[in-house]
């Protein structure tokens, strides 16, 4: 199939690119704006397979969508392209609403007008909002508590009055927070085991209480191919790691499984807004075939492997945290504009 996947530059994307050329038949165009979130590094081992092609550029921009699917003759699109970080977008959230809707909005009018077989939103746990009590099922209502959320979530209901209203064929996926290589180093687990390395404290918020599950980037890479072949038009899947930990748990398995001792761990002024708990039911989609290992022997074991990547690949985040790569960005971004 021809699949044209957006934001394979970032974290999820390019593993999941990397998924799709080394196990299924597959044309790849990768569309990504390369902002200071992606990363043409991460494509490196297979930039020069001749199944990929690389596009730089904005969702957003309706002619260059337009061509590209045009040119390439694309039968399905899988959208990772995003803003995904909290933090930034409860600092400014313009470019959340701007990607994560208007983008998605773009994508969904011209895969419409082309008739694309297939569109696989790929969404988050976070629209559901925080819960004390159940794990979220996919016909529960949504209750954002972040302008990233907010923006996702919004981005879903775009995706299924599509399908109410003129019978797209529409996939949600809904996962839990991912691990693995490749992951920008503001996001937690990262930031930790990076800071681990460099010797510095590993900031938690607040008291380390709030609680996220976690799935390993390929488990959530091969369940979203799966959905992609096998989900039903208009439904949404739930794609849960089965590994709910408090933050500050999960900061002390890291700093025992790095020999380090905890107080390395140093508690900061809480996130604004900051949801208590995710957690939800993935029942759906296993129901459909698609299984990921779960256990703790499971989940430590593909910690390790992410702690030894990153202890491997320096210079890869060495040049994101020193802020070469950013220098690079804006340099580029500057050029471009002048
Ligand atoms: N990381 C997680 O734990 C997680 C969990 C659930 C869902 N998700 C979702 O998965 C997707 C990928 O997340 P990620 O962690 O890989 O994000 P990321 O920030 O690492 O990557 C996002 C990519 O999108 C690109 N991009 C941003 N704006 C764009 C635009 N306007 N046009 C084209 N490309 C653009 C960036 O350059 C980057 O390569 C997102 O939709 C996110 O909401 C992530």
């Amino acid at each position: 199939m021809r699949i044209l996947v957006t934001g394979g530059a970032g974290f999820i994307g390019s593993n999941f690119i990397k998924y799709l050329l080394e196990n299924i038949d597959n044309e790849i165009i990768n569309l990504d704006k390369l902002t200071y979130a992606g990363n043409l590094e991460n494509l490196i081992d297979i930039e020069n397979n001749s199944n990929y092609e690389f596009v730089e550029g904005d969702i957003c921009d309706r002619k260059l969508v337009d061509k590209t699917i045009e040119r390439k003759d694309i039968e399905g699109i899988i959208n990772f392209a995003a803003e995904s970080h909290v933090d930034r977008s409860i600092d400014s959230a313009i470019e959340f609403a701007r990607t994560n809707f208007e983008g998605t909005l773009n994508l969904l009018e011209i895969a419409r007008d082309k008739k694309i077989k297939r569109f696989l939103q790929v969404s988050t746990d976070e629209v559901y909002g925080s819960t004390l009590g159940e794990s979220f099922r996919e016909t529960d209502s949504l209750n954002p508590n972040n302008p990233y959320a907010a923006s996702k979530a919004a981005a879903d209901l775009l995706c299924h009055s599509f399908f109410k209203t003129y019978n797209f064929p529409i996939i949600i996926t809904r996962s839990t927070n991912n691990f693995g290589p490749y992951q920008y180093p503001e996001k937690f687990l990262p930031l930790m085991i990076t800071n681990i390395i460099e010797g510095k404290k590993i900031p938690i918020y607040g008291t380390g209480e709030n609680v996220r599950d976690w799935i390993y980037v390929e488990d959530n890479c091969r369940a979203i191919e799966f959905i992609f072949r096998k989900g039903k038009n208009g439904q949404i899947y739930n794609i849960a790691g089965k590994n709910e930990l408090s933050n500050l748990n999960l900061a002390k398995i890291v700093l025992s499984l790095m020999n380090e001792s905890e107080d390395k761990i140093e508690f900061v002024a809480d996130r604004k807004g900051h949801d208590f708990r995710y957690s939800i039911d993935d029942f759906k989609r296993r129901y459909l075939g698609s299984s990921t290992p779960s256990g703790q022997d499971y989940f430590t074991e593909r910690l390790k492997s992410t702690i030894d990547w990153y202890k491997q690949n320096e210079s890869w985040w060495k040049r994101i945290k020193s802020g070469e790569h950013f220098k690079e960005w804006q340099e580029r971004n500057y050029t471009r504009r002048n």
